[in-house]
């Protein structure tokens, strides 16, 4: 897990994903990030396959729902064989606990129990939707701290962040904590629609355990030479 990059597996069809995959080549080495636009068309059978084919899932369907509810999705989960799955940190400390003994209940024995990556808040969350809306009395910073210190002691491996964020969180969460981080530009390219972007040298200064990429990958001319060179910056 640490020093992974995951390919964000953006895409609404099966034909757009393997023909990716079929670029990049090296399944053994390669890391997929999977969503809910394509785990909820493809379903469980799709990830397994791509398991079976060797590649390291990240299943990203950010559970959030009654404990018991997010215990039996998670137990589920655990058995296909992924590295890793997400929940929301504002589902709470049970719900997060429930998440992490879901996964431990459901790997089959002798696999690797899937890691457990808490969604602190959303950045489409503005700090006026958090005052707001949520009726949140903390900053985003001190809110983001809060959440990501809540899934720590309910048992997450780790939160999703921006790599701008990390150093702050190690520093009140702790380096025995992975950090995951989005929002990944290689250097003179496009940014699309984030704001917050580091390259993937920056992100390793900064302390991002792993990274997750998508356009820059997916849309290159060559993904295989992209991903190749972010893995070699990264690590
Ligand atoms: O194409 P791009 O590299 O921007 O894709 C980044 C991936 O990471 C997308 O799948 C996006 O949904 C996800 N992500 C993000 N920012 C977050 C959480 C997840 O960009 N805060």
């Amino acid at each position: 897990m640490e020093k992974a990059v995951f390919v964000a597996l953006d895409f609404d069809n099966q034909n757009d994903v393997l023909e990716l995959l079929t670029k990049l080549g090296h399944p053994q080495e390669t890391y997929l990030k999977i969503g809910m636009e394509l785990y909820y068309h493809y379903g469980s059978e799709f990830v397994k396959s791509l398991v079976k084919q060797g590649y390291q899932i990240f299943l990203d369907l950010k559970l959030h729902d009654i404990p018991n509810t997010v215990y039996q999705a998670a137990r589920q989960i655990a058995q296909l064989g992924i590295l890793c799955t997400t929940v929301h940190a504002l589902g709470g400390s049970e719900m997060i606990l429930a998440a992490k003994k879901g996964l431990i209940d459901g790997t089959p024995t002798g696999n690797e129990t899937p890691k457990l990556l808490a969604v602190t808040e959303l950045t489409s969350i503005s700090e006026k939707i958090l005052a707001n809306e949520q009726n949140c009395s903390l900053s985003m910073a001190e809110q983001v701290v809060s959440l990501a210190q809540t899934a720590k002691k309910a048992g997450a491996d780790g939160v999703i962040c921006s790599p701008l964020e990390v150093k702050n969180l190690k520093n009140q969460v702790g380096s025995d904590f992975l950090y995951v981080t989005p929002g990944i530009r290689l250097s003179n390219k496009t940014t699309d629609d984030q704001k917050r972007i580091a390259s993937p040298k920056k992100a390793k200064e900064l302390g991002s355990s792993a990274l997750v990429v998508g356009r820059p990958i997916t849309r290159a001319k060559d993904p295989a030479l992209v991903y190749r060179e972010i893995k070699k910056e990264f690590e």
